[in-house]
C-alpha cells in the first residue's frame, strides 16, 4: 500500500519510533494524520510541526480510549487507511519481576493490538481494504534476555498479528508486524552496549524507510535489521543451538543473575 492521501493512525507518536513514521507519513502525502500517545502534549507538539495532523491524548491500554481515538479520527478525516499500533513499554526484570509490570506490558505491548484491530478490522473488510501495522519487536521472534515482561508480550503481538493476518488478508486487509532490533529511542537510552545493539542501533528514519518499503509491498514481517532474518533461520534450524547462544548472550548482559 501507498501512504498517498491514506487516512493514518500512530499510536505513541509523541516519540521515537512513532514520531519518524509520521514525520515520514506526512512527506509520503498521506491525507489525515492521527497522532495519539498516552503523552498527549508530546503528540501535539510532533502534529504542530506536520501541517493538519491532529493530535489526541490516548492511553493504548484501555479500550475505551482507543474507541475515541478511532471516533474522531474518522469525524475529521474519513474511514481510517492505516492503524499504526506502535506504543510500547519497556519494563526489565525476570520470571520475579512484579506482576503490575507483566501485566502493563501484556496491556500495552499485546492488548493494545486487540483493541485497534477490534475497533477498525471489520470496516476495513467492510470496505474491502485497509492496513494494520503492528510494532512488536525482534524481541517477538527471539527474546529479550533482561525482561520477562517484553519477551512475552511481544511474542504475544506477533502470534495476534499472524491471526489477524490469516483471518483478514482474503478479505482485502494487510497485515504487517514490525520487529527492530536497537532503536535509538527513549526506551533505549543509556543501554547502548546491550546486545541488540551490537548489529547496530538505527534512527527512527531508518525504520520509517523500511516499513514504507515493506508497505509497498505488503510483507507481514518488517525487519529493518536484515540480521534478525538469519537469527530467525538459526532459531528455526536448531532451537537447542539458538537457546545456548542464547544463553550466552544472557550472561553476558546479567552475569549475576
Ligand atoms: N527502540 C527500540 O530499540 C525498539 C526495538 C524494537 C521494538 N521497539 C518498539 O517500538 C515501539 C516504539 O518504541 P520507541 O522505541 O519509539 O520508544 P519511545 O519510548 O521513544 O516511544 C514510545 C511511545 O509510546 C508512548 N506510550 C507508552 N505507553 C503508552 C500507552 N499506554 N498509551 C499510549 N502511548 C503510550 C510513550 O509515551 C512514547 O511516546 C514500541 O512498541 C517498542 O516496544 C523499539
Amino acid at each position: 500500500m501507498d501512504i498517498k492521501d491514506k487516512v493514518v493512525v500512530i499510536t505513541g507518536a509523541a516519540s521515537g519510533i512513532g514520531r519518524g513514521l509520521a514525520e515520514r507519513f506526512r512527506a509520503e502525502g498521506a491525507k489525515g494524520l492521527a497522532l495519539a500517545d498516552i503523552d498527549g502534549d508530546g503528540a501535539a507538539a510532533v502534529a504542530a510541526g506536520l501541517g493538519d495532523a491532529f493530535a489526541m491524548a490516548c492511553d493504548v491500554a484501555d479500550e475505551a480510549q482507543v474507541q475515541a481515538l478511532v471516533a474522531e479520527t474518522e469525524r475529521r478525516f474519513g474511514p481510517i487507511d492505516v492503524f499504526c499500533s506502535n506504543a510500547g513499554i519497556l519494563r526489565l526484570g525476570d520470571e520475579d519481576q512484579p506482576d503490575a509490570d507483566i501485566e502493563a506490558s501484556w496491556r500495552v505491548n499485546a492488548m493494545s493490538h486487540v483493541y485497534a484491530a477490534r475497533a477498525v478490522a471489520p470496516g476495513m473488510a467492510a470496505r474491502g481494504s485497509g492496513y494494520l501495522l503492528n510494532t512488536a519487536s525482534a524481541a517477538g521472534i527471539l527474546i529479550q534476555v533482561d525482561s520477562v515482561a517484553y519477551t512475552m508480550s511481544k511474542h504475544a503481538a506477533i502470534g495476534f498479528a499472524e491471526f489477524l493476518a490469516a483471518k483478514y488478508g482474503p478479505r482485502g486487509v494487510r497485515v504487517s508486524v514490525l520487529c527492530p532490533q536497537g532503536v535509538r529511542t527513549g526506551m533505549t537510552a543509556g543501554r547502548g552496549d546491550k546486545p541488540a545493539f551490537a548489529d547496530g542501533v538505527l534512527e527512527p528514519e531508518d525504520v520509517a524507510e523500511a516499513v514504507v518499503r515493506g508497505m509497498a509491498e505488503e510483507r507481514f514481517l518488517i525487519l529493518p535489521h536484515e540480521i534478525v532474518e538469519t537469527y530467525m533461520r538459526r532459531k528455526a534450524d536448531d532451537r537447542d543451538r539458538w537457546l545456548r547462544g542464547m544463553a550466552r548472550v544472557r550472561q553476558s548482559v546479567v552475569p549475576d543473575r
